[in-house]
């Protein structure tokens, strides 16, 4: 497979279509190495990546199920439990944290997030590339102020959001594209 067709046939790979079977450390450490490679203004290295597996996959839905009561302390425990129960869904789930450089002279705040958004699509594609599936999802979790502060997500941070990674259960196709065509314009300066 080229590297277009690889950029070309990207697809989300959600947890339901993913297997329980372990993500070596071999395979994650092609991911990190591919989230270094995103362009970058001013080398800051924006980012940084929290790996969560195992064990530690349940503290994380605790904390989840927890922050769900208290951002609705009558909500349903069946919301609870299904929040309890999201990290466990994958073998691998990775926070994305982008990392800012406040005030920089070159690379404003958008730059560095854009950056950090970069890395976690290359590793999305690194993951792709090794026949691993993935699929970034935020949802409230994400954004909640609980849950950022037991991650330890600092004043000049932003939590991107969770890229859940696991092997597909079989091949998936995409689904159909936008044409790009309805997305370009050429301006011609007129
Ligand atoms: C920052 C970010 C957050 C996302 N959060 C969610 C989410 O919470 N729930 C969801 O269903 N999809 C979410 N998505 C979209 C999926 O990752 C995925 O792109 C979508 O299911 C479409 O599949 P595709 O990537 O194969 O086109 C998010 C994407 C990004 C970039």
């Amino acid at each position: 497979m080229t590297a277009y067709d690889l950029v070309a046939s990207r697809v989300s790979i959600g947890p339901k279509l993913q297997t329980d079977e372990a993500v070596s450390d071999a395979e994650l450490e092609k991911l990190y190495q591919a989230a270094m490679t995103a362009p970058d203004h001013g080398n800051l290295n924006p980012y940084r990546f929290l790996t969560i597996r195992g064990a530690a996959r349940e503290k994380l839905g605790d904390i989840f199920a927890e922050a769900a009561r208290q951002r609705d302390p009558d909500i349903d425990p069946a919301k609870v439990e299904k929040d309890r129960l999201k990290p466990l869904r994958s073998p691998v789930v990775i926070a994305i944290i982008a990392k800012i450089t406040p005030d920089h002279p070159k690379a404003p705040r958008i730059e560095q997030v854009l950056t950090a958004g970069m890395a976690g699509y290359n590793m999305i594609l690194a993951a792709q590339a090794q026949g691993l599936g993935a699929i970034w999802l935020s949802g409230a979790p994400a954004y909640d102020a609980n849950v950022l502060s037991a991650l330890g997500v600092g004043e000049n941070e932003e939590m991107l959001g969770f890229v859940y990674v696991g092997r597909p259960k079989r091949e998936i196709a995409g689904p159909r594209r936008a044409d790009w065509r309805n997305h370009v314009s050429e301006w011609t300066g007129a």
